[in-house]
């Protein structure tokens, strides 16, 4: 039986590796943590990711081939494959500080593996890292002591939250990046071995290093490229009462474009995109690729235009303020089916609107204990309240901020007598029934399409 580790137990780790362990019954796989707190809450009934499917697939594998720990440097000696999947974000200190990847996890990882390794191991990335880093990684592990040899391979995770399961189960692809030597191709041909235990030939994909390490961020870079396209199209939208949806919906049909990630929003959130496309940003500002740089740098700049845009509109269609009223946000995760609210567009609409001295309470069925640490900073100007009604009741509006479907099938009726008057309802997800709403009642806005107004 071989033995996998995974050093770093996140919203990668944990899933990736149960699916692991799920798939292949011959592989004996522990997942690592400094995080004491992660570890215990993996090995609990309260798992610390949501995740539909997820509490399952670790049931199903936890304490049979699936193990959880927190004693790294010993399940590094047992390891024969060590996949590294720490964080790796944006670097807020010292050069290049806002865009590129602190990269300190990473190497105190490449460390603790030299330092407990007595035998030969492959490394693994499969956190998303800048190109040639698995270079800077092989140097560290080259100091080893003779006779004992690492391969580095990178393996980059291409899974969404809220359908990390399914993602992992049925993947698009796997990418295997590595050497074009002969302890490199045996290398990926021992990663290739435990992805065939379920993942069909065509579909594992290897490749050089460093296209492997590319083709992450720009598989990123191009799904959030999207998200601004046609974002900056609702834009348009608005000023010439063409509507995002139907727009969206035309080029969709083209084969050559393909019709996802084309929905219009309050704008893309999560962990990766914001920070990989500034991570390539920064690569690009290293080889002195100034014009790309440039080019991908826009893309997050239309995300922030984008939520800026959303709250100007919001205060200029509520008479030009929204201090001292009551607002309240459904929908605080930055995608619908998680409570991951990293870069979630609702922390920076949240506050434009406390900076505007609206009343805001925050309502989310999976994310209010982040949300509360996101807005930790205005603690005392905010509300929160997970049931719907009670956070409406009194409000002069609502934005809504992800795309839950409860949020489809909500009492509007009821909804709308509990508000100020006149009602407003801003849907940033632009996933409600519109006319419905207006037929209550509502004044209803919402991205890249004329608002429905009684007044
Ligand atoms: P995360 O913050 O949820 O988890 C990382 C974990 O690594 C943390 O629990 C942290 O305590 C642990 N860690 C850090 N240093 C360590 C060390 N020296 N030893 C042991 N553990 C250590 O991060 P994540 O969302 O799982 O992302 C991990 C990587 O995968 C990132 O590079 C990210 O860009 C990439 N990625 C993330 C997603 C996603 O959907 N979240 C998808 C694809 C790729
Ligand atoms: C993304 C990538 O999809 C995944 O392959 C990678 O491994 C990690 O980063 P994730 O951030 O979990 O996954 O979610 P994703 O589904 O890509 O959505 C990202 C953001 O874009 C969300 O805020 C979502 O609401 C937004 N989005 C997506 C839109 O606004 N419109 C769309 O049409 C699609």
């Amino acid at each position: 039986m071989k033995n996998i580790l995974c050093i770093g137990a996140g919203y990668v780790g944990g899933p990736t590796m149960a699916m692991i362990a799920r798939k292949c019954p011959d592989y004996n796989v522990v997942v690592v943590d400094i995080n004491e707190e992660r570890i215990a809450a993996w090995q609990s009934d309260e798992l610390p990711i949501y995740e539909p499917g997820l509490a399952e697939l670790v049931k199903s594998t936890a304490g049979k081939n699936l193990f959880f720990s927190t004693d790294v440097a010993a399940e590094i000696e047992k390891a024969d494959i060590i996949f590294v999947s720490v964080n790796t974000p944006t670097k807020t200190f010292g050069k290049g500080a806002g865009k590129a990847a602190d990269l300190q996890y990473w190497e105190k990882t490449a460390r603790v593996i030299l330092a407990n390794s007595k035998s030969d191991k492959i490394v693994v990335e499969k956190s998303t890292l800048p190109v040639r880093t698995a270079d800077a990684m092989e140097r560290i592990l080259k100091t080893a002591p003779d006779g004992i040899k690492f391969e580095v391979l990178s393996n980059p995770e291409f899974m969404a939250e809220g359908t990390a399961v399914e993602d992992l189960e049925d993947p698009d692809r796997v990418l295997i990046g590595g050497h074009d030597t002969e302890s490199g191709q045996k290398a990926v041909q021992a990663l290739v071995d435990i992805y065939r235990h379920w993942v069909p030939e065509e579909k594992v994909v290897t490749m050089n290093l460093w296209s492997s390490e590319l083709s992450k961020l720009a598989a990123n870079a191009f799904l959030a490229q999207r998200v601004s396209s046609i974002n900056s199209l609702s834009a348009i939208c608005e000023a010439t009462e063409a509507n995002v949806a139907e727009v969206s919906r035309a080029i969709g049909m083209d084969s050559r474009i393909g019709s996802k990630f084309l929905k219009a929003s309050v704008g893309f959130g999560g962990s990766c995109f914001k920070k990989d496309i500034l991570n390539l940003v920064y690569l690009c500002e290293t080889y002195g690729l100034e014009e790309v740089a440039r080019y991908w740098e826009q893309v997050v700049k239309i995300n922030d235009y984008q939520q800026s845009r959303f709250v100007a509109n919001m205060i200029s269609s509520m008479f030009n303020t929204v201090a001292d009223k009551r607002i309240a946000v459904l929908g605080f995760a930055f995608k619908a089916d998680t409570g991951d609210t990293r870069e979630s567009p609702a922390i920076s609409i949240c506050k434009l609107l406390l900076d505007e001295q609206a009343n805001v309470v925050v309502s989310d069925p999976k994310a209010i204990g982040n949300a509360k640490k996101d807005l930790a900073e205005y603690a005392d100007k905010v509300e929160y309240e997970e049931d719907v009604y009670a956070a409406v009741k009194g409000a002069h509006a609502i934005a809504v901020l992800t795309e839950w479907p409860m949020y489809e099938t909500l009492d509007y009726k009821k909804i709308f007598d509990l508000m100020e008057k006149p009602q407003f309802i801003f849907d940033g997800r632009n996933f409600l029934d519109h006319d419905m709403l207006y037929d209550i009642g509502f004044n209803v806005y919402s991205i890249g399409k004329a608002p429905k107004k009684h007044i």
